[in-house]
């Protein structure tokens, strides 16, 4: 396979971490340019520092990792400690980093990036709220014919949301921010809840993500150990869902994935229904596909992947 030129916009968060942990840890497949957060699940300051300290337990601490916009674009940010803890990556049990935070703006990174590359040549990965891609496409939208596709986390297409009964927490926060980045054109492919409430991590795979007897191992260990409590309480679910590095994996194997072409669109005014993500799965408008939504996923193969990726690291 032809190895992928990779931006991963995220805000750590436990499944944020896993992620970028995956990422680091397939070099085969992922060219990873730099890492760039956003305020999500918690503030800025907190998600920036949280990448640095995953890069730092994978001995990466020479990956570029940007701090980026600390609001979206129009709305109030919402924050998910509730689910993460007070760091966003509570669990983990690590100090601070000491890698440096580059000077640059995450949109600007995203930007020059972009523009130094050849047609359709980048991957954008948000697996938060899509403000900073919203941003530099609005800064410079030549950027637009150099982005390969955009692979996000985000939304629910035949499941509820997890944040209001219509929509799934990252397009809920900025969902303005998900329509510019849909409505761009750029090749789109979504990873919904559909998906990754398959994904879960059941008390036999997360001790096998501490059998892999090693920082990384046990930093997984911790963090999903305090990540499962929620969904396991809210929703009686056998584990927590291991959301973003579905798009990581999807990356490196998309055949562990199964989904459709199909019209999406978003919900971007009614304050009932904010961030709801409407598939036309049945092709009721008969309308052009603007994205490739998943549904299903084959979760051995994922956890599998998982493990002996992270068992390298
Ligand atoms: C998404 O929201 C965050 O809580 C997770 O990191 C994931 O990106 C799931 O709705
Ligand atoms: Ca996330």
């Amino acid at each position: 396979m032809e190895k992928k030129s990779v931006i991963l916009d995220c805000d750590p968060g436990q499944d944020d971490a896993v992620a970028i942990l995956l990422a680091l840890a397939s070099e085969q497949e992922i060219d990873l340019l730099g890492i760039t957060t956003v305020a999500g699940n918690v503030p800025l300051s907190l998600t920036e520092s949280n990448a640095r300290r995953i890069c730092e337990v994978a001995g990466r601490a020479d990956m570029a990792v940007f701090a980026g916009a600390p609001q979206p674009l129009m709305r109030k940010l919402v924050t998910a400690e509730w689910i993460h803890g007070k760091t966003g990556i509570d669990g983990a049990d690590l100090p601070d980093p000491t890698m440096p935070l580059q000077v640059q703006h995450a949109v600007d990174f995203i930007v020059d990036t972009c523009m130094k590359a050849a047609d359709k040549s980048i991957t954008i990965c948000p697996i938060g709220p899509m403000t900073n891609v919203a941003l530099a496409m609005m800064k410079e939208p030549r950027i637009i014919p150099k982005i390969r596709e955009v692979v996000c986390m985000g939304g629910a297409v035949k499941e509820f949301g997890n944040t209001t009964p219509a929509a799934e927490f990252n397009i809920y926060v900025d969902p303005q921010a998900a329509e510019v980045v849909l409505s761009s054109g750029v090749p789109f492919v979504m990873m919904p809840l559909d998906v990754t409430h398959k994904a879960l991590v059941t008390p036999e795979r997360l001790q096998k993500f501490k059998d892999l007897n090693s920082p990384v191992g046990n930093v997984c260990g911790g963090m999903l150990d305090y990540f499962n409590r929620f969904d396991m309480t809210r929703y009686g679910f056998e584990g927590g869902p291991l959301h973003d590095p579905c798009v990581v994996a999807y990356l490196i194997e998309p055949e562990i994935f199964k989904g459709r072409n199909v019209h999406l669109a978003i919900e971007t005014t009614s304050e009932l229904t904010m961030g709801q993500t409407l598939a036309d799965w049945w092709d009721i408008q008969e309308k052009t596909p603007n994205a490739f939504v998943c549904d299903d996923l084959d979760h051995d193969r994922f956890f599998g992947l998982l493990y002996e990726r992270l068992g390298k690291l």
